[in-house]
């Protein structure tokens, strides 16, 4: 990121550009010969497969703009008329709507990869502080995009969130009536989210680009969670990870394709293809699929600003989560322990999105609490306890050689995990 430009080019046009503005050599240095440690796994193409979706949700989205209208009057029959006149405007919105889907799915798999190998832990904090930004980020600009089409589901979505503020001590009912810019989600609200919901995903973009950065900086964590001890141990961005990222992406792809063409609101409510209505509340308000999990942790606490900080606090505690684990040892591969609490947590978060879509009502409220409870559990006692308790296997010496004894040509495992345990204990 230097001022100059640190490749020399035989090109006369390249070199004249580049020693100018050396944009060409950043990027050769950065995203082609980029020293990755050779032995990453599939989970680590998730980083690519979500920039590529931050770019389908900008592209597609500036195309929907181009027809829609933010008014409370005609925004519902905006997205009709996109549906039907507007050439290809089905494809151009399904692929939106699905497009947050996925966008989400491939983000909760990517902080999960993070929580298992560790890949929060120094020297890579700010890396993942930033990444929880990016969390908020996009959580606000899905919140904000699914009141767009103006449905019921949107309305009402939008009144149960905004009013949660209202919990807040003195000044909550004054910055609800803020935040609707009158005295009911209304045309005002609609209009506001419209200008938010376009501008966050550039301020997402520029939060990506300090995430890369930042990851940049230490280089990627890998399986092992042994960091890069020599040039051995890596391998150029360019061809290996271009190849696999795009392998991945064609896969991901294909999903994607098979809910944006054959079931494309699957995901969606029905709900939500009934205009809004001020005067008729559904029987049930269900946020997307991607909120339920903290929809539930909401709902568990019997107190509404009780609920409201519970809610916040389960993505606040991923902000001091650096802190939280005590380990020494990143990947779960090597902390029998940990590996075993991490799979609990996945299920706890599946079971708060499941318990989330039900109504907060008996055996549903009570499951909500307990798993609610287990959720800041694992961070807050589980985490910080097992680092002192838990006895680690031995590390590998370096990434080579874990990767040579696991294609049988390292003899020397035994001995370098032997000399290599100290450095294991957590
Ligand atoms: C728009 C959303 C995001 C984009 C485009 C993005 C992009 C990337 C990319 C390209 C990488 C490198 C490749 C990889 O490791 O997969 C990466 C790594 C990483 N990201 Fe993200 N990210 C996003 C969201 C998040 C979130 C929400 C978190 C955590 C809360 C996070 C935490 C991390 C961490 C810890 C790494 C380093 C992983 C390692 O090297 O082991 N990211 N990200």
């Amino acid at each position: 990121m230097s001022g100059h430009s640190t490749v020399h080019y035989k090109n006369p046009v390249v070199r004249w550009i580049d020693t100018r503005l050396p944009i060409i050599s950043t990027m050769q240095v950065n995203a082609m010969d980029f020293p990755t440690p050779k032995n990453l796994n599939y989970f680590w193409t998730f980083g690519g497969i979500l920039t590529l979706f931050l770019a389908i949700q900008i592209v597609t989205g500036i195309v929907l703009a181009m027809h829609y209208t933010a008014n409370v009057g005609l925004a519902f029959n905006s997205v009709e008329h996109i549906m039907r006149d507007v050439n290809y405007g089905w494809l151009i919105r399904y692929m939106h709507a699905n497009g947050a889907s996925f966008f989400f799915i491939a983000v909760y798999i990517h902080i999960f990869r993070g929580l298992y190998y560790g890949s929060y832990k120094a020297p890579r904090e700010l890396l993942w502080m930033i990444g929880v930004v990016i969390l908020l980020i996009m959580m606000a600009t899905a919140f904000m995009g699914y009141v767009l089409p103006w449905g019921q589901m949107s309305f009402w979505g939008a009144t149960v969130i905004t009013n949660l503020f209202s919990a807040i001590p003195l000044v909550g009912p004054t910055i609800v009536e803020w935040l609707w810019g009158g005295f009911a989600v209304g045309n005002p609200t609609l209009n506001r989210f419209f200008s938010l919901h376009y501008l966050l995903p550039f301020v997402l973009a520029a939060v990506v680009f300090l995430h890369i950065w930042a990851l940049h900086v230490p280089g990627n964590n890998n399986p092992t969670g042994v960091e890069v001890k020599s040039p051995k141990d890596t391998v150029p961005f360019h061809p290996y990870y271009t190849v696999k990222d795009g392998f991945a992406i064609a896969v991901f792809l294909i999903f994607f394709a098979a809910f944006v063409f054959y079931m494309p609101n699957y995901l969606g409510h029905t709900d939500n293809y009934i205009p809004a209505d001020p005067l008729v509340t559904p029987p049930h308000i269900v946020p997307e699929w991607y909120f339920l999990p903290f929809y539930a942790i909401l709902r568990a606490i019997p107190d509404k600003l009780g609920g409201v900080i519970a809610m916040f606090a389960s993505i606040g505690v991923l902000f001091i989560l650096p802190w939280l684990d005590t380990s020494r040892v990143k990947s779960a591969s090597f902390r029998p322990l940990y590996r075993q609490f991490f799979w609990i947590l996945v299920l706890v978060c599946i079971g708060l999105g499941y318990l989330g879509a039900k109504p907060p009502e008996g055996v549903y409220v009570i499951a909500s609490r307990i798993l609610t409870a287990y959720y800041f559990l694992h961070f807050l006692v589980i985490l910080p306890l097992l680092g002192i308790f838990e006895r680690t296997k031995p590390l590998p010496a370096s990434i080579s050689e874990s990767v040579l004894a696991k294609s049988g040509g390292g003899g020397a495992t035994a001995a370098a995990g032997a000399a290599s345990a100290p450095e294991s204990r957590g």
